[in-house]
């Protein structure tokens, strides 16, 4: 039975897409069949980060719609032998997808991955209550900003409540030259306000920027700092 695993975060653009590409990558790398799925709707982009784009036919809403089985729109990636692709709609929102639709989809997916990674929309009230409803997991991306770290304090309060079991979180962007000084939260503050275990931290790092803009993700680059980060990461979530 594979786990589901949320990356999800409070606020927009804190890495949940970058982080949901590169623990897949690393987690099949550490032999398991991993599915991610995008459930940014209408935004999704986790197709560019794996250069996948070009080889999307079906989507998640053609599953719901009928046009398609389930097996047609899961795509697996070409280098990546283990992590498989399945993506929403590029445009539109799926209309009328409930909790329980997504639960059960959930089901699905667990009887035919190890891992089902989630690549979240900002997690608002509403939308939250639809996608995790379910989940197993929840890795929230917090980056070094006051507003950010709030909001995932709040993100994680919701997820209690919603019945996510299992909740941790990451810290994204950290940037050595202002991490020390007093004008931006820094990790000893983040680690006594977030109330879940911290799981890993990823540094600012333009390799990774060009890495998700060239579709290769950075945790293909076996031996270096941001692949074992991410490799540590898939390890602990999946222990
Ligand atoms: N550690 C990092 N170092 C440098 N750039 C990064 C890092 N993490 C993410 N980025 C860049 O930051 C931007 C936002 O990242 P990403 O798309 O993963 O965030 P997101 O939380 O999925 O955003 P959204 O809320 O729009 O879905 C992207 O341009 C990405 O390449
Ligand atoms: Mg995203």
């Amino acid at each position: 039975m594979g786990k589901v695993l949320l990356c999800c975060s409070g606020s927009g653009g804190t890495g949940k897409t970058t982080f949901a590409v590169n623990i897949s990558v690393a987690a099949a790398g550490q032999g398991l069949n991993v599915l991610l799925l995008d459930l940014n709707m209408g935004r999704r982009n986790a197709d560019i980060y794996l250069g996948m784009e070009d080889r999307i036919l079906f989507d998640l809403g053609d599953v719901v719609s009928g046009l398609c089985r389930l097996d047609k729109a899961i795509i697996k990636h070409d280098l990546c032998s283990g992590l498989s692709l399945l993506s929403c709609p590029q445009y539109r929102e799926i209309e009328g997808m409930t909790a329980g639709h997504v639960s059960a989809l959930y089901n699905t997916l667990r009887d035919r991955f190890d891992l089902v990674v989630v690549d979240c929309p900002v997690s608002v009230t509403g939308v939250l209550r639809v996608f995790a409803s379910g989940a197993d997991a929840a890795l929230m991306l917090t980056v070094p900003d006051f507003s950010s770290v709030r909001n995932t304090e709040a993100l994680c309060e919701k997820l209690e409540e919603i019945g996510v079991a299992e909740r941790y979180y990451a810290i994204n962007r950290i940037d050595r030259q202002y991490s020390d000084s007093d004008n931006v939260p820094g990790i000893n503050f983040i680690t006594r306000s977030i109330n879940a275990p911290l799981v890993g931290m990823v540094t600012e790092d333009p390799a990774i920027h060009i890495c998700n803009n060239s579709g290769i993700p950075a945790a293909f680059a076996e031996g270096s700092d941001t692949a074992r980060r991410f490799a540590d990461i898939a390890a602990r979530i999946t222990a």
